[in-house]
């Protein structure tokens, strides 16, 4: 997702005139939802305001400022002190949802089950929450967008201790259920937990910046942080279902990413297999789990052996019984890679299911035009295949809860250029049309769209420099300028849904 040369922009648009692909504008269901994402430390700033406590991103970003572009969410698009001009934007784009994340060292500093809470933070976000059913807007609130209290990272390591960490992110979720979950009907315990796994424990790309390089066990720390999540995961769905469903009536899941992957080579079986394989590396990890109640994908049992940790009994029996009061699948989603059978045995600290990921195929034809990020290819037929794989393994209603791209060369262009995003909203049409095919050809259930972003943000390794928002962000006078993608949404959200 953040490889190297993402900072590339390419001007490709003759990549259109090649294939060229028309939006048809399919109809979506009547009660169709949609609206935008962000998450805390992308767009907050205020990084110590009123007591806010530091996390593993305030410490990334500035003990080695290379690693993020130099650059650091301290103001970012300073949303904490303009949230009210941020809901009114909101409210002009007519959205019916707002998916945002709470950030954790902001309601409790310390982050751990003991210390105290910070009371400003919790009459942040229950402004923002209130702003926000005042314009009848929905709010979808994510716990954890990877942004773990620093010190719980120096007590314990964060997520390699699965108890402690355990115990902490339980006692945060039951702090915000019992503060918001009066006005907050939807929420989604952790953003992403492949990217906190990997990219923070593997590549190191992320916070905390673990990697074999820099000296950790890239073998076995990315699998004991996502045994962490799904044990918290798991133990906070349970909370939520006993404690808080009967009286607050929300829904609570999780929300995983995952490119689609076709086959490098679609005639041959090692390479389909291959495409498979990856899917559960990525996905089915955590889905299989937390969805179904089972235990990690065999073929990644098969493969990884004792790096795999074991599931006890007794998780074994807590993740059954929570599996059902998931009330949706969560899917982040961007673009499709090909997926290629690397021969021989995998490396030791392998964590593709031993895939390599492909931007063209054997016949060098790629997925589809590229982005302003190398990785992010337009190709919404992958889209619409995840949705019915997806479906077809967990059976779960989806909500897309991340979908966008930047434009190619957005980040040089002037704001007149910037806001005239005929790419982005190509990329949405096209999007939105195969969600429409899975729910109209395909039967499946999907529910929601939150569009990535709200507004151009920090995008983490990249820093400012790739822009996702349909709201365009000057970060020297963090003035906010709609683009076209934002009424192109609410007018082709409008006609859609008419038009079922
Ligand atoms: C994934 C993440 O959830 C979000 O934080 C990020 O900015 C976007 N996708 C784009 O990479």
């Amino acid at each position: 997702m953040f490889q190297a040369g993402d900072n590339v922009l390419r001007a490709d648009q003759e990549e259109w005139a090649v294939e060229p692909r028309h939006v048809e504008e399919l109809p979506l269901p009547a009660d169709f939802f949609w609206g935008t994402a962000t998450a805390a430390y992308q767009i907050e700033g205020g990084a110590a305001q009123d007591g806010k406590g530091k996390s593993i991103w305030d410490t990334f970003s500035h003990l080695e400022p290379s690693r993020t572009n130099d650059e650091n969410g301290d103001v970012a698009c300073d949303h904490y002190t303009r949230m009210l001009e941020d809901l009114d934007l909101m409210a002009s784009y007519d959205v019916d949802v707002y998916r945002f994340s709470i950030a954790w060292s902001r309601v409790i500093p310390l982050g751990g089950r003991n210390d105290p809470i910070n009371e400003n933070g919790i009459a942040f976000y229950g402004r923002l929450i209130d702003g926000l059913l005042a314009r009848n807007i929905e709010p979808i609130v994510t716990l954890y967008h990877w942004d773990v209290p620093q010190e719980l990272y120096d007590r314990y390591g964060a997520f390699l201790n699965t108890a402690e960490f355990k115990a902490d992110f339980e006692s945060f979720a039951r702090l915000c259920f019992s503060r918001f979950g009066d006005r907050v009907k939807k929420w989604c315990t952790f953003n992403e937990p492949y990217i906190i796994s990997i990219f923070g424990h593997h590549s190191g790309v992320l916070a905390p910046g673990h990697s074999a390089a820099a000296g950790h066990d890239s073998r076995i720390e990315p699998w004991r942080v996502g045994h962490t999540i799904i044990l918290s995961h798991a133990a906070v769905v349970d909370m939520y279902a006993t404690e808080f469903q009967p009286s607050q009536n929300g829904v609570i899941s999780i929300v995983l990413n995952g490119h689609f992957y076709e086959p490098w080579d679609a005639a041959s079986e090692e390479h389909k297999a291959a495409a498979q394989r990856r899917l559960e590396f990525y996905i089915g990890w955590f889905g299989d789990p937390i969805f179904l109640g089972k235990n990690y994908p065999a073929q990644m049992r098969a493969q990884m052996g004792s790096r795999l940790p074991e599931f006890t009994t007794e998780e074994m029996t807590l993740l059954r019984k929570t599996a059902p009061s998931n009330a949706y699948y969560g899917m982040n989603h961007y673009s499709t890679k090909f997926a290629r059978a690397l021969p021989g045995p995998p490396t030791e600290d392998d964590c593709t299911g031993n895939v390599e990921e492909l931007a063209t195929n054997s016949e060098g034809k790629s997925l589809g035009p590229v982005s302003g990020m190398a990785w992010l290819r337009v190709a919404p037929d992958g889209f619409r295949k995840l949705m019915n794989w997806v479906w077809d393994r967990y059976h779960l209603p989806i909500i897309i809860t991340e979908n966008g791209c930047p434009c190619p060369g957005e980040s040089q262009m002037t704001l007149n250029e910037a806001v005239n995003d005929t790419f982005r909203i190509r990329y949405f049409g096209l999007y939105l049309d195969a969600i429409s095919r899975a729910i109209h050809e395909d039967g499946v259930v999907v529910q929601g769209y939150c569009a990535w972003s709200l507004m151009d943000n920090f995008e983490w390794s990249a820093g400012y420099g790739p822009r996702y928002g349909i709201t365009h962000v000057n970060y020297e006078t963090l003035r906010r300028t709609p683009k076209k993608s934002a009424s192109y949404l609410e007018k082709s959200f409008k006609a859609r849904r008419r038009g079922q």
